[in-house]
């Protein structure tokens, strides 16, 4: 991995993706509709063309053979099972249940935490640095009942019942899907196995979805209690400027107009697309700071490992739905359009998520950082003007979005005061 430091990251991004000449950022936001015209048709080309690579064993190529366990968390010494179980809507989701590397604390569980990973990640996003600076490995050996959570579509899940990954309708969903259906069952199946309340962490999009899913009663009273990192509803002041440009060039529309539905940057054009947007023109680093926001604390010269996991498949859907909200400035279902909302919904606009929902007595704990450009503190605010109870803060001026998953320092800084939180709860099971 190349550590040279290249110019405006977003400026080379966009030359690297559009072959637009290299100009000043502040201009780029003034793209003309010829240059947007350029740049939609560029993207689709190299978009359409991936259609040719569009099989199976393709798609497949990257996968991992083993499951979570074996690859990633047994290989560290800690135990470690796999579990699957299936949403109402049939899809195959994975869980893997992870306990104490040292042998005193094996026998005896402590409370259940179920780990919600990002956008385009998966479970194997809380495993990714040294068992001493990964949550995962942290809240096992600390005697928590580690509950790995997966979503739909990536690939520690296990497909549908009668759909395949070649069906469009496979992919006919967003994180409304991944919070009613996918969480709501994980909730369900941890709470059912180990006749206990759980804690719950999210971060990034795990967020989103358990903040949307704490308002469904039926949902919430599993849960004892959460900690969330970089608590995202609204979405409409981030700062990431490689996202707010998508969300210009309507990328999202321009896609699903082009029949994709999955994305995959792990097939074959996905690899095309990350290979020129991250390659040795244009740092790694500087592509997810145009991202993410800029990272204090990330070791840069992991993300040769990182990649060997991440990105993980999600939907076209779900990216729009995402825009959506900054477009729109709602944290809501899905807009399908006025008359098939009113269809669907019964109502012009798509019902919002009303955060008020969420019974104060849950016990909530944030946190989240000053440079984060996906999870900005207007948005915030926002947030918590519409929550009745007052969480625990965290502040961190210098995190950023994936400081919080992969700081070299996140025991320190953040992982021991979510620990403090819930060990301040007692255990959850004396609910
Ligand atoms: C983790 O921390 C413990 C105690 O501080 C230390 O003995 C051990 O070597 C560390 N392991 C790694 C992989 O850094
Ligand atoms: C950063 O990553 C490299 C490569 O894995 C590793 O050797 C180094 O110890 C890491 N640094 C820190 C501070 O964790």
């Amino acid at each position: 991995m190349s550590a040279t430091v290249l110019g405006p990251s977003s400026t080379a991004v966009t030359e690297a993706v559009g072959g637009l000449p290299a100009f000043p950022y502040r201009k780029t936001m003034e793209l003309s509709v010829a240059q947007a015209a350029l740049t939609v048709a560029l993207l689709s080309s190299l978009l359409l063309s991936a259609e040719d690579f569009n099989d199976a064993s393709s798609l497949r190529r990257k996968s991992p053979v083993a499951g979570l366990c074996t690859q990633l968390i047994e290989p560290s010494g800690f135990p470690c099972s796999e579990h699957k179980t299936q949403t109402k809507d049939g899809f195959i989701l994975g869980l893997q249940r992870v306990s104490s590397s040292s042998g005193n604390l094996r026998k005896q569980r402590g409370s259940p935490v179920l780990l919600i990973h990002g956008l385009f990640m998966a479970g194997d996003a809380w495993f990714l640095d040294t068992t001493n600076q990964s949550l995962g490995f942290i809240l096992a050996d600390r005697g928590f009942d580690v509950w790995v959570g997966n979503v739909r579509g990536t690939r520690w899940c296990h497909g549908h019942v009668s759909l395949s990954e070649k069906d469009r309708e496979f992919w006919d969903w967003s994180w409304q899907e991944y919070a009613l259906y996918d969480l709501r069952e994980m909730i369900r199946y941890v709470y059912t196995v180990t006749n206990s309340r759980l804690f719950v962490i999210g971060h990034s999009q795990g967020t989103i979805m358990s903040l949307a899913a704490f308002t469904q009663p039926d949902i919430v009273e599993m849960v004892g209690a959460a900690a969330l990192l970089c608590p995202i509803t609204y979405l409409n002041h981030i700062t990431a400027r490689l996202a707010l440009r998508l969300v210009k060039m309507h990328f999202d529309q321009v896609i699903l107009a082009l029949g994709i539905h999955e994305l995959n940057f792990k097939s074959d054009w996905g690899t095309r697309i990350m290979d020129m947007m991250c390659d040795r023109r244009v740092d790694c680093d500087d592509m997810l700071t145009s991202i993410t926001g800029k990272n204090c604390c990330f070791n840069s010269s992991r993300i040769d490992f990182y990649l060997e996991y991440e990105p993980h498949p999600s939907s076209a859907k779900n990216l729009n739905h995402l825009f959506q909200m900054i477009r729109e400035g709602t944290f809501a279902m899905y807009d399908y359009g006025r008359w098939k909302n009113m269809k669907r919904y019964g109502q012009l606009k798509p019902p919002k998520f009303d955060l008020s929902q969420i019974p104060s007595s849950l016990p909530l704990w944030m946190g989240y950082g000053g440079n984060d450009a996906l999870a900005d503190i207007t948005d915030l605010q926002h947030t918590l003007k519409e929550l009745q109870s007052k969480p625990d803060l965290l502040y961190l001026e210098n995190y950023g979005h994936l400081d919080f998953l992969l700081s070299t320092r996140s025991k320190e800084d953040v992982y021991d005061r979510i620990l403090t939180f819930f060990n301040s709860l007692g255990t959850v099971r004396s609910y």
